[in-house]
């Protein structure tokens, strides 16, 4: 007889997350005898959670905030992507072995593969706006790929050039004065920022000197339409929204945890969009 197939998200608080909604939708469109639940461990419980992961309880699951990186410690294994980026968000047990890894740049990709197929055509150059942890995985994602130079911006300089030290060659880091000046030669722009949540938009940022074949892209979607995008949009420009990387990251996982690689459809992308605010 076919064993349950267990899998989770850890956080503290975990209630908002929506990926019990993205896995339980899969389970049940694909048939399988598993279950995703929402776990919240306090960062005091996480040593103790990872000696009940090990007990063969769960295929695995997903961490989120708090514990994307206390979870290094924990893992018997890390992948190098995962450490390059600083974060994992997802565990995979095997043999009472808990390794670990980030799905978040495949998610990046697999967005922007789906909304914008033939992005990476002629090595484009790319401009990436912000550079805390989120530009982490977008950059080692862009790197993965064939692009020209990607254009780092971030508000304190310092900060874009550390990052640019560490994750270069290709990546030149810039203040968002310059924007302007390289926009003609950028045919993607990623905001990694949390500029965009509820509403907030970059001053002074002008996408008018980008190519009209341009493709702008937000990983926040929370709203779905940041003032970044309706701009880009408003312009003729290609605009991607951050919800197709909360969706696509989750497809590494399940595949991993349920053996189907599961698809991102029309309808799993509403039933999560009618979860968020405006
Ligand atoms: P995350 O892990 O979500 O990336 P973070 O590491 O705190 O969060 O990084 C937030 C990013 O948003 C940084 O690049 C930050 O710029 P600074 O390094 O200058 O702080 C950027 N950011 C936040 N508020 C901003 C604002 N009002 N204007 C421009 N950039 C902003």
């Amino acid at each position: 007889m076919a064993v349950t197939r267990k899998a989770f998200v850890i956080g503290h608080p975990i209630a908002h997350s929506r990926s019990p909604l993205i896995h339980g939708t899969w389970l049940a469109q694909y048939g399988i005898d598993g279950s995703y639940e929402a776990i919240d461990v306090p960062p005091a419980a996480l040593a103790d959670f990872f000696v009940r992961l090990r007990s063969g309880e769960f295929a695995g699951g997903n961490v989120t905030i708090p514990h994307k990186e206390a979870v290094f410690a924990l893992c018997d294994a890390v992948d190098p992507l995962a450490r390059t980026i600083g974060a994992v968000n997802t565990l995979v047990v095997a043999d009472g072995r808990v390794q670990g890894t980030n799905t978040d740049y495949l998610g990046f990709l697999g967005n922007l593969d789906a909304g914008a197929p033939g992005w990476d055509e002629n090595e484009p150059d790319v401009a990436v706006l912000g550079a805390g942890g989120a530009a982490r995985a977008v950059l080692v994602a862009l790197k993965s790929r064939r692009v020209g130079t990607i254009h780092l911006f971030n508000r304190t300089l310092e900060t874009a050039i550390r990052l640019a030290d560490e994750l270069g060659p290709g990546i030149q880091p810039h203040e968002y004065s310059d924007f302007s000046i390289t926009a003609p030669f950028c045919r993607l722009v990623v905001n990694t920022s949390s500029v965009g949540m509820h509403g907030t938009r970059f001053e002074g940022l002008d996408l008018a000197r980008l190519p009209e074949d341009a493709v702008v892209s937000d990983i926040v979607y929370s709203p779905l339409e940041t003032p970044l995008l309706a701009d880009a949009r408003a312009r003729g420009l290609r605009g991607i929204d951050g919800l197709g990387m909360l969706l696509h990251q989750a497809v590494p996982g399940f595949e991993h945890w349920f053996g189907v690689r599961p698809e991102v459809t029309p309808d799993l992308r509403a039933r999560i969009e009618a979860t968020l605010e405006g």
